[in-house]
């Protein structure tokens, strides 16, 4: 396959997924589920606002473009808050769906056009991957949303195996390149670049990640109601919200997902809670967060041959065999479920089922360049205006396997918890 046709069909997969979840009446499109996100018909618009703006318009606001310049600006999301979008005059559903048709087959007719190797192969990568992420973004929409349910259970996933949670794997100390370039990850972003050498002393991480049941003992124990097992601003957080259990956990034992309520499985892992709790049921285990520079050698570092793994399980493409991706599940899969997933030390479930809390601030690495979207990663970096994060690692089970890799960074505010976070345990040696 040519990179035209990879692209094209990417975008199209994108573009399925995407009207799947905004497959929904007119009203349902605009409610506003929750102060955190977006109403679904924002997204929707801004995806095709995003996608014409970068492929269209080359990156320029102010070149004219298919929307009046006051419609175009509801969509730029530096503008207007999330908590604010639902009282903007935004498009209406159909119009906003026959916007990003529109925007799209013109989209399509430009890569048709585009010579072989040309870089703007880049940012149709760059515009997947938005699309990609917002996907994620209104499945966190709909999982807020109360009142009956809209979408179904989800895909079945494969069964666990049994006595994985609690062990760990041993990563030995020595050099590692951190990162990847434009010539072994040509659609890597900003952010991951470049491939650069550190050394990594000697530390073991869990081999899955930590799981519900592992949680459960963690309540039990009163590990929400002592602070000593807390930051003090993790402590003062908890006070603050309240916290005493994962988001979505009932007090009858139960959880809700997607409006559906069911038994918490117990070998499943723990997913919505925040970097305070990640970091508070850490040190009642006895560990710690890992790094995200310890977190990516874990994931990509193969000691025998010295080299990185393009996955952690090698070379070969994402499949249903070895990670749960793609969004159709709707949840993660049990520890243990992805043993042909594992990576060269031998952790398993790195990529899929929950993005995993690392103690690292969004930091550039040595070198860092901004790529043609510069608003998507500088204006977050450690010491900007914009506030205090922490990186995530390894994608959701809601990512899609195409834009997934294991220098993939995502960041949030340590007090969020609406997205698919979970954590994995990591310990000096
Ligand atoms: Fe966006």
């Amino acid at each position: 396959m040519t990179t035209r046709e990879t692209l094209a069909g990417e975008l199209t997969k994108a573009r399925d997924r995407t009207l799947r979840l905004v497959d929904f009446d007119d009203a349902e499109l605009r409610r506003q589920y929750d102060p955190l996100m977006s109403p679904l018909v924002w997204d929707l618009a801004h995806i095709g606002q995003q996608e014409e703006l970068w492929l269209l318009r080359g990156g320029n606001p102010n070149r004219p473009g298919l929307l009046a310049p006051e419609v175009d600006q509801l969509y730029d999301a530096f503008v207007h808050s999330r908590a604010a979008r639902v009282d903007l005059p935004l498009l209406p559903p159909t119009d906003a769906r026959n916007y990003c048709a529109t925007v799209r087959g013109r989209a399509l007719d430009t890569l048709e056009a585009l010579p072989d190797g040309h870089p703007d192969a880049f940012t149709y990568a760059l515009v997947i991957s938005h699309e990609n992420q917002h996907d994620e973004t209104m499945l966190q929409a709909l999982s807020l949303r109360t009142g009956a349910p809209l979408l179904d259970y989800g895909t079945a996933l494969p069964h666990g195996r049994p006595g994985l949670a609690g062990s760990s794997v041993l990563v030995p100390g020595g050099e590692f390149t951190l990162g990847v370039d434009a010539v072994t990850e040509p659609f890597s972003l900003d952010n991951e670049r470049p491939a650069h050498t550190v050394d990594v002393p000697a530390f073991r991480i869990g081999r899955v990640p930590v799981t519900n049941a592992e949680w459960k003992q963690f309540i039990a124990d009163g590990g929400y109601r002592e602070s000593r097992w807390w930051s003090a601003a993790g402590w003062a957080h908890r006070q603050q919200a309240g916290l005493i259990a994962p988001l979505y956990w009932n007090a009858d034992g139960t959880r809700t997902r997607f409006g559906h309520a069911e038994q918490i499985p117990a070998d499943e892992p723990v997913q919505h809670v925040t970097y305070y709790e990640a970091e508070a049921y850490a040190a009642w285990a006895g560990a710690r967060l890992p790094s995200e520079i310890e977190w990516e050698k874990a994931c990509a570092w193969d000691p025998q041959s010295r080299t990185r793994r393009r996955y952690p399980w090698g070379a070969a493409e994402p499949s249903a065999a070895l990670a749960n991706l793609g969004g159709e599940a709707l949840r993660p899969a049990p520890v243990g479920a992805y043993p042909g997933g594992a990576s060269a030390y031998g952790a398993e479930q790195m990529l899929g089922d929950v993005w995993e809390w690392t103690s690292s601030p969004l930091r550039p690495w040595p070198g860092f360049t901004p790529m043609v979207y510069r608003q998507y990663s500088e204006p977050f970096f450690e010491g900007t205006a914009s506030g205090e994060y922490r990186v995530l690692r390894g994608g959701s089970w809601a990512v899609a396997a195409g834009i997934l890799r294991p220098s993939f960074r995502n960041w949030d505010h340590p007090i969020r918890r609406q997205i698919f976070s979970g954590v994995r345990l990591a310990w000096d040696a």
